[in-house]
């Protein structure tokens, strides 16, 4: 017997609307990309995210379940989101009950590097590199630094 177990990266399962562009190597899941889409080398995208029409998303980032992103989005490089936020002080190892929904409006452009938690962003905002979103923002605009406040 073999001391270790390997898993396939790959495409599984995915709901595609029509031209999307994908460079591999890429690990998506379970999920649905809409119209016209791009997703770049290195992006995990989990099982029921939402992805629209139009949203490029860019090398290295990840996208886990319970994200819902909107039409006309760019997410940057390696951008991270959040769905466990460790609530009880640690990690919740698969109860879902504890995982908390992200909702990205349309029209928002993520810089690259920052790191989404459990929010709701409205349309037509932007979000500088490097950010870290911890709050709901209700209020196009652009938002930079931890945690991201409005500069404008
Ligand atoms: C947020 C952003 C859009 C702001 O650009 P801008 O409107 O031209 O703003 P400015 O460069 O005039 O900066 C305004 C202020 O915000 C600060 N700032 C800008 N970007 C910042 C960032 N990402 N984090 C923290 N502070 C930032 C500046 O230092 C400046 O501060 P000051 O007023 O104290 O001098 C831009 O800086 C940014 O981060 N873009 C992300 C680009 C990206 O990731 N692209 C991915 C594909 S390559």
């Amino acid at each position: 017997m073999k001391p270790y177990n390997v898993y396939s990266s790959g495409i599984k399962d995915v709901n595609f609307g029509e031209n999307v562009k994908i460079v591999e190597p890429v690990n998506l899941y379970g999920c649905f990309i809409g119209n016209d889409c791009f997703v770049g080398p290195f992006v995990e995208i989990q099982k029921r995210v939402n992805i629209g029409d139009r949203t490029k998303i860019q090398s290295h980032t990840f996208i886990c379940e319970l994200v819902d992103i909107g039409k006309d989005c760019f997410i940057g490089h390696g951008v991270m989101f959040i769905n466990d936020l460790f609530s009880d002080g640690g990690p919740a190892n698969g109860d879902q009950s504890k995982w908390r929904t992200t909702k990205i409006g349309n029209k928002v452009s993520i810089g690259s590097n920052s790191t989404i938690l459990p929010v709701e962003i409205c349309n037509n905002v932007v979000i500088g590199a490097g950010s870290v979103v911890t709050k709901d923002i209700i209020e196009s605009g652009t938002y930079v630094g931890n945690p991201a406040v409005k500069i404008k």
